[in-house]
């Protein structure tokens, strides 16, 4: 059975046993209730690293009050089967007061890349992604860390922490995993019940189309985000959130496109807020 630790001072102290021995370390951050998705993430990690730590964490700081934290899923044992089979090493799953002791003050605010997208519906919620995700990557010290491009303003929101606070840990995105329909898979997809999964078939519908038009020579992110959004509008069950075409980096909007871009979507199937993307021209 794959070795898990609760603490700061245990994690600490099998990190430390393997860099005596010069082993290198491999970091995926989940908040668990894992799926391909993430052990596409543990995969990368244990193919290019000596050993690989997964955090199961469902971190409060990024849940907004009316948000899913109470209800989101969690199977810790079925977890700790994932990462195995995937081919991590150890697991830390600290509980909340590990990690935000009573008097924690602390918060890391990633300004201009956090604003838009799902910074502007889920206000000081890239604030919370950012202060834990730097607390994970002071816990583990890891050579290099692993993101899904599902969450790519996530993944952006990092990698610009990580270069202006200087963290040693280098940055790795791995490509989004999808079911055999084109879903994104996500932990958040347990929520749909059965007709509202047929309906989440709309987003990765949607932006494939865009993605048809770009690479048929539409350079209007206007015209493009608007067949989007048409094709999405065309299911009763959802209500988008956005459809926006960005610069990959800094999530700032494009109106003409010329180099690479990030078309991402965030929509709402019944309760459920899904988030999906593609990146064209990189
Ligand atoms: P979570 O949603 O559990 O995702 C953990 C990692 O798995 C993220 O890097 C995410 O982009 C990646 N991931 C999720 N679904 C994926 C898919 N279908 N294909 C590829 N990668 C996928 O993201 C978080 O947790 C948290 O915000 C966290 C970074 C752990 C901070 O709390």
């Amino acid at each position: 059975m794959i070795k898990t630790v609760k603490t700061v001072k245990q994690l600490r102290a099998a990190v430390a046993a393997w860099r005596k021995r010069g082993l290198s370390v491999g970091f995926v951050p989940t908040m668990g209730f894992l799926h391909a998705g993430h052990q596409s993430l543990i995969k990368k990690a244990a193919a290019q690293n000596d050993r690989t730590v997964v955090s199961i964490f469902v971190n409060p700081m990024q849940f907004g009050p009316k948000e899913d934290l109470a209800k989101y899923p969690r199977d810790l044992a079925a977890d700790k089967k994932a990462c195995a089979a995937a081919g991590a090493h150890l697991i830390f799953c600290p509980e909340a007061g590990e990690m935000y002791p009573p008097a924690f003050a602390a918060r890391v605010e990633i300004s201009g890349v956090s604003e838009g997208l799902c910074g502007a519906s889920r206000p000081g919620h890239f604030t919370g992604v950012a202060t834990v995700v730097a607390k994970l990557f002071n816990i583990v010290q890891a050579d290099r860390a692993y993101f899904g491009q599902k969450d790519a303003q996530q993944l952006a929101v990092i990698r610009r922490m990580a270069a202006d606070l200087n963290i040693n840990t280098r940055i790795i995105s791995c490509p989004i995993v999808r079911g055999s329909d084109g879903l994104a898979l996500s932990s958040r997809n347990a929520y749909l019940n059965a007709r509202e999964r047929q309906a989440a078939l709309c987003i990765s519908r949607a932006l494939a189309a865009g993605r048809k038009m770009l690479e048929g020579g539409a350079r209007s992110a206007l015209k493009v985000e608007a067949a989007v959004r048409a094709t999405i509008n065309k299911e009763p069950l959802a209500k988008i959130d956005y459809v926006k075409i960005v610069d990959p980096q800094t999530m700032r909007p494009v109106r003409q496109i010329n180099g690479a871009v990030l078309c991402a979507a965030a929509v709402f199937i019944g309760k459920t807020r899904l988030i999906d993307n593609f990146i064209f021209g990189a």
